[in-house]
């Protein structure tokens, strides 16, 4: 048994910030964001809206491109580092607006791999039939614990939420997912406060994601690259038969890295970063229901997903769509 896409959805913040409006916040230029990130603009949440609203209406367009109702939907799986509240849960959130009831509904914190963490987990759910229907959802807010007083990071994150619902099938589907973590680089990127080390940076109006750019940057680049190679190899799969790299949107210059690694032209890579920014967790599933709804993914062809966070984690996921 395997699980297969049955629809995918995204939802974006109506409220857009361009680099010009940036430019009056902080020390940088339209020139230096573009050139060095590639973003032009991003999506971010007006004053009182949440993970669980973006997520919701991402999960909705999933549910009726799926042509699936709440009462067909027997998981929830939420990929997200900026929830709502410490509990419950975003995905408990998510199943009451929803109006589904009874079924296990959870998220889970991986930084900007938590989507990949979450497709892996209900990839297991459905193959071990366990489930046959998943909603499986990476929805952020980042920008609400972004230091806008930072300009090495304020430029790069922002806001929105992508969603798959998955089903079984006799075929693939999800052929694989690879997994990783490594704890030894917490601390090149990291937002260090939280419910027990007492929100000491919150109260003291200090808090903020804390990046050693340049070495995360380097790090992402190698990483990367191992694990799609990783991912074609254990999969006996040949460079030149992936249709479509869709990668994590964290930078243009890792994303082209990772497609040149692939020796694929960058018309074969969906690329979402010059309009979405870095959403983290929703970067994944935005870019990959971009790429379905405007025509250029179509079934049967062989989809290569990946993404890199804090931790650092990273994972991928080889899809016959
Ligand atoms: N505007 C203008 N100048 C800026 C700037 C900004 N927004 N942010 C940093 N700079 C300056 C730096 O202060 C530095 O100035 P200095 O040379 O006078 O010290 C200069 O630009 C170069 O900084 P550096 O950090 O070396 O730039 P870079 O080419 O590495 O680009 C990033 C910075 C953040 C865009 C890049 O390192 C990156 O994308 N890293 C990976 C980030 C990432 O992917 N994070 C999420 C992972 S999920």
């Amino acid at each position: 048994m395997y699980a297969r896409i049955a629809g995918t959805g995204s939802f974006l913040p109506k409220k857009i910030l361009t680099n010009a409006d940036l430019e009056k916040l902080v020390d940088t230029s339209d020139e230096w964001i573009r050139s060095r990130t590639g973003i032009e603009q991003r999506h971010i949440v007006e004053d009182g809206e949440t993970t669980t609203d973006l997520a919701e209406h991402a999960s909705r367009n999933a549910m009726a491109a799926a042509g699936v109702g709440p009462g067909d939907i027997d998981l929830i799986c939420v990929g997200t580092t900026t929830p709502d509240f410490v509990f419950p849960n975003v995905g408990t959130l998510l199943q009451s607006r929803l109006g589904i009831h009874g079924c296990p509904a959870f998220s889970l914190e991986a930084a900007c791999t938590s989507f990949m963490y979450a497709l892996s987990v209900a990839d297991k759910f459905v193959r071990l039939g366990e489930s046959k229907c998943a909603l499986v959802v990476g929805a952020e807010t980042l920008t609400r614990i972004v230091d806008w007083k930072d300009r090495g990071t304020c430029v790069l994150f922002a806001d929105g939420a992508g969603a798959v619902i998955l089903q079984p099938a006799e075929e693939p589907g999800i052929i694989a997912t690879h997994l990783h973590a490594d704890g030894k680089y917490k601390d090149l990127l990291l937002y260090p406060d939280g419910v027990s080390s007492g929100f000491k940076l919150v109260r003291e109006g200090k808090a903020g994601v804390q990046m050693k750019g340049n070495e995360v940057y380097k790090v992402a680049v190698n990483t990367l690259g191992q694990l799609v190679m990783e991912t074609l190899n254990a999969n006996h799969v040949r460079k030149d038969q992936v249709d479509w790299l869709i990668p994590h949107q964290a930078n243009i210059r890792i994303i082209e890295a990772i497609a040149k690694r692939l020796e694929m032209p960058m018309e074969r890579v969906i690329v979402t970063i010059n309009t979405q920014g870095n959403t983290s967790a929703a970067s994944v599933p935005l870019a990959l229901d971009t790429g379905i709804r405007d025509g250029r993914i179509r079934r049967g062809q062989l989809l290569l997903l990946e993404a890199f966070g804090g931790g650092f984690t990273w994972g991928s996921a080889l899809i016959r769509y």
